[in-house]
């Protein structure tokens, strides 16, 4: 549930044995799910994020994948996984979750998709954890649908900006560009933090559409 501690476990991954809370600790963090090792989406997703491992680190968020095998048919999916990414390097962890014990403790089941024997796969989930260790965004996709892992960097950059500022980031904002001021500060209050702003005329008259220069640049 958004605002709340995620939950912790421990499990075996490529990178040794993971505690979640010890791992974030002070970092945010993003841990995506997979429902299972040698599938085409999944692979294509894993080499993704391997391409884009310099902008989660910019933006000093640590990266966890998961899926749903042991931690030896993860290392042996590493060599696919890099060979469809021409030049990735999977440097982030993959969690060993064969019995789906963490996807099911974070509600990542997606019970329409089933493994030959007819048991549900984990889904694609994507949570979005703070510094302290609180549950910022959580996105679910099915398992039949890839993730856009640059979307997920753009809405990185909207939680750390809201993180910091009282505002909210218009759709398909990205860096620089103009942000709406928070509804609960005053026009006062807007003036205030921001040094003014643009009231956006609308047809009700509610002037509730107040933007702000993003506040980072
Ligand atoms: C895939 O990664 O392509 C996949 C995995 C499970 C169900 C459907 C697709």
């Amino acid at each position: 549930m958004l605002a709340s501690v995620v939950p912790d476990f421990a499990a075996d991954s490529t990178q040794g044995h993971i505690q979640f809370h010890q791992y974030i600790e002070g970092s945010w963090a993003i841990l995506f799910s997979h429902p299972a090792d040698y599938t085409p989406v999944c692979t294509t997703e894993l080499g993704e994020v391997a391409r884009l491992q310099g902008e989660f680190t910019k933006r000093g968020v640590k990266v966890l994948a998961l899926s749903s095998d042991t931690t030896d048919a993860h290392r042996g999916w590493i060599d696919d996984i890099e060979a469809f990414t021409p030049g990735c390097k999977v440097d982030y962890p993959i969690i060993s979750d064969a019995k789906q014990k963490i996807a099911t403790l974070y509600g990542g089941i997606d019970p329409d998709e089933k493994d030959k024997a007819g048991n549900a796969l984990s889904a694609r989930a994507v949570f979005v954890v703070g510094p302290d260790k609180k549950l910022k965004l959580s996105i679910l996709y099915p398992a039949t649908t890839g993730r856009n892992f640059i979307e997920i960097l753009r809405v990185i950059d909207s939680l750390q900006l809201t993180a910091q500022h009282s505002v909210a980031t218009p759709v398909n904002w990205k860096h620089g560009e103009c942000v709406a001021a928070v509804p609960g500060l005053s026009d006062d209050e807007v003036t205030q933090k921001f040094g003014g702003f643009k009231r956006v005329v609308l047809p009700s008259g509610k002037g509730y559409l107040r933007l702000v220069s993003d506040p980072e640049s």
